[in-house]
């Protein structure tokens, strides 16, 4: 099987540039289906679930090319395909959003339902309900397929919280259809991550009226139509976060280039915390890991807070930090898939009711294991770079959804880790998880 070899306790020191922002660049490219003519996209990242939803939206009538490393140019040729195939709808759960544009342009959508995946329940309720306050009718005969039309969207007042705050996808579909409603929508906690925001300036430059971006109470004034622009997506903000943590936990020194750090601020803060030196270097950002790190307690929720896509990787720098960290994940309580994976390795974990008790060892100790999502196999990228001796990590497909070239550009800062096969899976632990797409 394709894995990762990883011989850890080295520092990784060095300039790295980060890429564009996969949850900016997947709704953006899903909203292009609301515009005429040309969009050039800059700062794609050259991801699997970029290359999936490009050929979801090609199987939806839009054409697509890469016209460089990281430009991608996506224009509608064909409105009647509104059908997005089964087969790749389930590898991407984020494929949920081309929901509000193909309604808004072309008054139906038949999309497979998305799977539920390892990092918890996934459901898409706010989603309906945001769209059938719009006037979307949802045929109820098939679970497995989401079939929905719409005459003519109205404007209407909206609420998007759920149980474990707003959603972000949901936010998405809901802002992207009623760019093109009568009248106007007002969605009360809208979710404000920088992606969401992102998004909803590339509508604004496409000619829509959305006020109030970052905030959670989002007002847009329905349009009659939305023109294709040239766009560049921001920096990725999960990927600064990942790169940091890196350095953190192998006593490192890098330099972030083509950075937001207001986007990663909660994340530079936890860092701080535990005893990392963060310095803003003009558009960069320097990040220096202590001897040794010291444990904290830390909770993930929406934005502006913690970002929940950061929690396998925190928990990964716990487990080698000085004293008992908690970690709390107020976004998807069940995100723990890394923890046994991390025990393998010696840490000291104890699972709790929605969070996990950290003791931190002095050192981990390398050997095999598997990444059973995007942000578990990055929490264990690093802990194979802090463990003394070789990390064997399978699941490489999961990294390969969310992080372009990692081994290439851990490599490029000084870490020893190379693609390769790695035996078979190891026994299963005593609960073993489905290992559906769900990033
Ligand atoms: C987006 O997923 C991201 N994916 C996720 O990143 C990220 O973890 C998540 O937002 C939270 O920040 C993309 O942007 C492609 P949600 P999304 O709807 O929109 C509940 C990664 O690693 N909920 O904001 O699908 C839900 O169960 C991926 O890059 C409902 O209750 O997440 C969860 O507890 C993983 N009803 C919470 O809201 C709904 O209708 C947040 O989910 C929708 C969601």
């Amino acid at each position: 099987m394709q894995g990762i070899v990883i011989h850890g306790a080295r520092p990784v020191c060095g300039d790295i540039r980060v890429n564009g922002a996969k949850n900016a660049a997947l709704p953006i490219m899903a909203g292009t289906l609301l515009t005429e003519g040309p969009n050039e996209l800059r700062r794609v990242p050259r991801l699997k679930d970029v290359r999936i939803l490009r050929q979801i939206l090609g199987s939806l009538g839009m054409a697509a090319q890469r016209t460089d490393e990281d430009t991608l140019n996506l224009e509608v040729v064909d409105k009647d395909q509104c059908l997005a195939p089964r087969e790749l709808v389930e590898q991407m759960r984020a494929s949920i959003c081309v929901l509000g544009p193909l309604l808004a342009r072309r008054g139906y959508a038949e999309v497979p339902a998305p799977g539920g995946c390892v990092i918890g329940d996934r459901p898409i309720d706010l989603h309906v309900k945001g769209l059938r306050a719009l006037g979307a009718e949802f045929e109820e005969d098939d679970e497995t397929t989401i079939r929905v039309h719409a005459k003519c969207l109205r404007g209407t007042t909206i609420d998007l919280e759920g149980p474990h705050g707003s959603t972000v996808l949901g936010t998405a579909n809901v802002m992207m259809a009623a760019t093109l409603a009568e009248g106007t929508t007002v969605i009360k906690h809208a979710a404000c991550e920088p992606e969401v925001q992102d998004l909803a300036r590339y509508l604004n430059a496409c000619g829509a009226r959305i006020r109030g971006i970052g905030s959670d109470r989002l007002t847009i004034e329905g349009v009659d139509r939305l023109r294709g622009i040239p766009y560049t997506i921001i920096p990725d903000r999960i990927e600064a976060g990942t790169f940091a943590a890196a350095a953190a936990v192998t006593g490192g020194a890098i330099r972030l280039q083509n950075v937001c750090p207001d986007h990663m601020a909660s994340t530079l803060r936890v860092l701080q915390r535990m005893g990392v030196c963060i310095v803003n270097d003009g558009g960069a950002v320097r990040v220096e890991g202590p001897e040794r790190l010291q444990a904290i307690d830390f909770e993930t929720s929406p934005y502006p807070g913690i970002p929940t896509d950061m929690q396998p990787q925190l928990t990964s720098l716990l487990a080698v930090s000085d004293g008992t960290g908690q970690v709390t994940e107020g976004v998807y309580p069940e995100r723990f898939t890394h923890i046994s994976e991390l025990q393998r390795l010696g840490a000291s974990i104890r699972r709790q009711e929605g969070g996990a008790i950290v003791r931190g060892e002095k050192t981990l100790q390398g050997g095999a294991v598997t990444a059973k999502d995007l942000r578990a196999g990055a929490g264990l990228v690093l802990a194979g770079l802090a463990a003394h001796g070789k990390t064997q990590l399978r699941g490489v497909h999961h990294l390969d959804r969310g992080y372009q070239q990692l081994e290439e550009r851990l490599r490029s800062l000084g870490a020893e880790l190379h693609r390769s096969c790695v035996p078979d899976q190891p026994p299963r632990t005593s609960h073993p998880q489905s290992d559906e797409a769900c990033a």
